[in-house]
């Protein structure tokens, strides 16, 4: 760990995370197993109470639907609703008294800092992020952007919470969309291809469970190699391709399915998606009267 994140805990700061679904639970945990933050200075908030309760028990700290009371506690809050949700979620911190210098910090999807401040309608400062569910095994790929009333202090905070699940990367939020769709989504495609890989070995003639640890622990190679070399993708890979070998064979046939244009169709189209994510009505008002007039 390093002494500027030694700094932040000796600040004792205090954590709320404002929805305990896949992706609140999932910070949750690895900033516990990371150490950065003590059980005891964190809570959360869930508008379910079956969830409340299952999150609860499972991450061993106070998780509630009443969380009202807690919000002027914290120094720092994440909110990890989904973008249809951002309005309540900020609402309800609003009227349970959230301090002026709490640091906001939103994964929220296709939701922009100008769009979260004002919804907030307070000059508190916030800091947007895209971070994904590998923050679960300490190697999670998040990006962050600061907003209007954020101070540089207020991202550095931020860094030091992903920075403790994994990589985290300051960026202009012009690129959130297309982070979203390659790095927020991008565990799914992994997922998807390391599927597809293992019956592929199960294909020829490999026992499945054999052939997934061996798909695995092959992609995580093949990143590592990547991101520690720093040498291009197509350079490595020349490297393990013999001429007439069996390698350029299985080469050539992923070029034939036209795997490049598919996977760039793949993360175009995401990408597109993330950028109407976040235009659902996100005041309070307006989204109430939807709500009223049944839409
Ligand atoms: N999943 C990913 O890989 C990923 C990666 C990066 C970013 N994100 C972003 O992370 C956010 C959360 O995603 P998720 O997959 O974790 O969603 P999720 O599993 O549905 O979790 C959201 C939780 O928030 C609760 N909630 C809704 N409104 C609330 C409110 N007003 N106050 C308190 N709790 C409330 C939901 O309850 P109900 O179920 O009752 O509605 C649910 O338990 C999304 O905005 C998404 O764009 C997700």
């Amino acid at each position: 760990m390093s002494s500027k994140q030694e700094q932040v805990i000796a600040e004792g700061m205090t954590l709320g995370v404002i929805g305990a679904g896949v992706m609140g639970q999932t910070l949750i945990r690895g900033l516990v197993a990371s150490g950065l933050i003590g059980r005891e200075r964190m809570w959360a908030g869930d508008k379910n109470a079956s969830t409340c309760e299952l999150a609860s028990a499972a991450l061993q700290i106070p998780v509630e639907v009443d969380f009202q009371s807690r919000v002027s506690t914290a120094d720092l809050i994440l909110i990890c609703v989904k973008p249809p949700d951002v309005p309540a979620a900020l609402a309800a911190l609003r009227n349970a008294g959230l301090r002026r210098e709490t640091l906001l910090i939103s994964i929220v999807a296709g939701v922009a800092t100008d769009r979260l401040e004002s919804v907030l309608g307070s000059e508190n400062p916030v800091v947007r992020a895209m971070p994904n569910t590998a923050c679960i095994v300490n190697e999670g790929m998040t990006v962050i952007c600061r907003g209007r009333y954020a101070e540089k202090q207020d991202l550095e905070r931020a860094r030091h919470i992903f920075e403790a699940v994994g990589k985290c990367l300051a960026v202009d939020e012009v690129h959130f969309n297309a982070i979203t769709a390659l790095s927020g989504s991008g565990p799914a495609y992994q997922f998807l291809i390391m599927e597809a890989l293992a019956d592929a070995g199960v294909r020829v003639g490999l026992p499945r469970q054999l052939a997934l640890t061996l798909v695995a622990q092959t992609a995580l190679g093949a990143a590592r190699m990547v991101l520690t070399t720093g040498r291009h993708p197509a350079s490595l890979r020349d490297d393990v391709t013999t001429p007439a070998g069996c390698t350029i064979g299985g080469l050539l046939m992923l070029e034939d399915g036209r795997i490049r244009s598919v996977l760039a169709r793949a993360v175009e189209e995401a990408a597109k998606i993330a950028g109407h994510l976040g235009m659902a009505p996100t005041k309070v008002s307006e989204s109430a009267a939807a709500q009223r007039s049944g839409h």
